[in-house]
């Protein structure tokens, strides 16, 4: 029996470093389904296409190849031949990847590549749509969250390791909006699917959050 975990929650849960880690203790597969969302982000920003702009989103994304591909277990996205997966981490990028997502032509270009994989393999799925839409059949479903500022917080952190220069209060206004953007779209807004468990890290340090998340999957998986 092929075992598919979804997790999805809003940005700065920790959903990718929890899912990263648990794939690679059940020797799943781990997705990120957000990557491929920036990817095609990436492409719009640099091809200069307004990502409100329906049309042409959907012209230039015709064009072009999207996928991932797999390097000691860890995921690489690709654009076309191109490997951009420090590329598309950006704030900026994150902004574009917001817009974007709420275009049907780039949610069908992607549920298509989404599905595919996890027919064919164990894995653990995470992005915002994962339990509702993507794998509405998925054997486990978490719903990830933690509260806004907590999630800033990390997000901030994150950048500053990775050398960006920003400051907290922009990514706290940057990821109140995404929230609303991601939560409030027509299609495939993200929720939490009925069958998911909840999981709330507010408080938490990441060790205890990941912890947390690990004994709810290991309990679930022991009743499969
Ligand atoms: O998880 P992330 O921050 O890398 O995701 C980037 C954007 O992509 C996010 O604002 C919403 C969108 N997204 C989505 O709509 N559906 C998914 N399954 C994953 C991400």
């Amino acid at each position: 029996m092929i075992i598919n975990i979804a997790i999805d929650g809003p940005s700065g849960s920790g959903k990718s470093t929890m899912a990263k880690r648990i794939s690679r203790e059940l020797g799943y597969h781990y997705i990120d389904t957000g990557a491929l969302y920036r990817a095609i982000a990436l492409f719009v920003k640099r091809a200069g296409i307004d990502p409100g702009d329906e049309d042409a989103v959907s012209a230039g994304i015709a064009q072009i190849n999207i996928g991932f591909r797999f390097s000691d277990r860890i995921q690489h996205t690709y654009l076309n031949e191109e490997d951009v997966s420090e590329q598309i981490r950006s704030p900026e990028i994150s902004e574009y990847a917001s817009r974007v997502s709420m275009l049907r032509c780039v949610r069908t270009r992607l549920l298509g590549i989404q599905r595919d994989f996890a027919m064919q393999h164990n894995l653990i799925m995470d992005g915002r749509d994962i339990g509702t839409t993507v794998l509405p059949d998925a054997q486990i479903k978490i719903y990830l969250t933690a509260d806004v500022k907590d999630r800033a917080t990390r997000r901030y952190e994150e950048l500053l390791a990775r050398g960006e220069k920003v400051d907290y209060e922009t990514v706290l206004s940057d990821m109140v909006a995404r929230d609303t953007q991601d939560m409030t779209r027509k299609l495939s807004p993200l929720r939490r699917a009925e069958d998911a468990v909840l999981v709330e890290t507010t408080g938490l340090s990441l060790e205890a959050g990941y912890q947390k998340v690990k004994s709810v999957i290991l309990s679930l998986l022991e009743t499969l």
